[in-house]
């Protein structure tokens, strides 16, 4: 039998809530799989661990998370602590440390889930966005100079290394190859002159290895408007670092909320553990009172089994979800119901036990 070893980051404000629920439903379709089963290590770590100790994760912390199967995040960043340095030391540590280089979003509507959007079918709405996730724009360069005087200077630089360009162009192209889907790179060489031009020249270099997929490419600006205007236009999409952060927020104000939006953020060669996550933050206002959707997280955990190879239970659990939507009877307030976060989890199970 297969076993799987999850460390566990819950994280502050409601990102204990949903991944209690996260967990329960990961439980529960291993006892019904019977072929792996899993254990999970909890990581105290967040804004309140730092509050205590200054630091947001133990020194040593890297090191302990190495040998797992996968991360389970919940959120990060609480009011008392500032949020470049809880996402610094914590999410972006790790990001970075465990080269998670790919960050997986699917921005797709299930059956149910509520869309803002007039006019466009349920069915136009499916795309997956991979995301540069290691450098870019949040390589952290930069300088602050004369600051406190009318001259202060404030420099953030881009950094697109050959490397990591062409790594997340290709592993775009191999998964567009896989699906038999179209891939568009999404970038903006008409006004950054060097990185997006250098980013659009990668892309094409790489595609002469792909003949075989179709590709489009747009400008963020153009892709913005046709993500709400025409989403059927993107099947699998490339983009850099905070152009990605950007439009899959937008994804997933289009495919249910932020309630419904998942992000796996992958190292692809499996040399270090890959992290899994809900995309939203840790909602203070909603903290603590069991309002919480759980179902990103739940959906995390659909990615995890993926990134595990275990498809069938991957799907399984999306297509629980989308049977909660459509029966509207377990739905937390941000999906006009009145369940409680641990609700959800149940009535997930309990979809998942009746599909067996
Ligand atoms: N990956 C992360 O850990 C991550 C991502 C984004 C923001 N943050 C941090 O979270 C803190 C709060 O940020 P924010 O308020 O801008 O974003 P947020 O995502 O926490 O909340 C935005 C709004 O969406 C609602 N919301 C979010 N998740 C929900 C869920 N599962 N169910 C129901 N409603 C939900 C919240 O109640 C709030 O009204 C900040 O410290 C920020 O830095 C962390």
């Amino acid at each position: 039998m297969k076993q799987y070893h999850v460390a566990v980051i819950a994280g502050d404000g409601i990102g204990p809530e949903v991944l209690t629920e996260g967990r329960k439903v990961l439980r529960a379709v291993a006892q019904l799989a019977g072929t792996f089963s899993v254990s999970f290590t909890e990581f105290p770590w967040g804004c309140e661990y730092y509050l205590k100790t200054g630091c947001m994760m133990e020194e040593d912390g890297m090191e302990k998370l190495k040998g797992f199967d996968a991360i389970y995040l919940g959120a990060v960043g609480y009011p008392d602590v500032p949020d470049h340095v809880s996402l610094g030391g914590l999410l972006l540590k790790i990001r970075r440390g465990f080269d998670e280089y790919i960050n997986l979003r699917p921005v797709h509507l299930l059956e149910g889930a509520p869309c803002p959007l007039k006019d466009v079918a349920r069915e136009d709405i499916d795309m997956i966005v991979v995301r540069e996730n290691s450098e870019g724009e949040y390589a952290n360069v930069g300088a602050r100079l004369y600051q406190g005087t009318p001259e202060e200077i404030a420099l953030q630089t881009g950094v697109f290394s050959r490397r990591g360009t062409e790594r997340v162009i290709r592993y775009a192209y191999d998964l567009a190859r896989r699906e038999k889907k179209t891939l568009t790179s999404i970038s903006k060489g008409n006004a950054l002159g060097y990185s997006m031009v250098f980013w659009d020249e990668i892309f094409r270099e790489v595609g002469e290895d792909y003949p075989d997929v179709e590709t489009h490419s747009y400008l963020v600006d153009a892709a913005s408007m046709f993500f709400v205007k025409d989403p059927k236009r993107f099947e699998v999409v490339v983009t850099s670092n905070l152009f990605g952060d950007i439009l899959t927020d937008l994804g997933a104000a289009i495919a249910g909320g932020m309630g419904l939006a998942a992000g796996a953020n992958l190292n692809p060669e499996r040399r270090f553990p890959s992290m899994f996550e809900p995309i939203h933050g840790s909602a203070p206002d909603i903290a603590g009172q069991g309002l919480a959707n759980p179902l990103a997280a739940i959906w995390s955990i659909s990615q995890m089994l993926d990134f595990w190879e275990e498809r069938v239970w991957a799907k399984k659990i999306l297509c629980a979800m989308e049977r909660l939507l459509v029966e509207k009877n377990t739905l937390t307030p941000d999906l006009g119901g009145t369940a409680r976060t641990t609700d959800v989890g149940d009535a997930v199970v309990r979809l998942l036990e009746e599909s067996v």
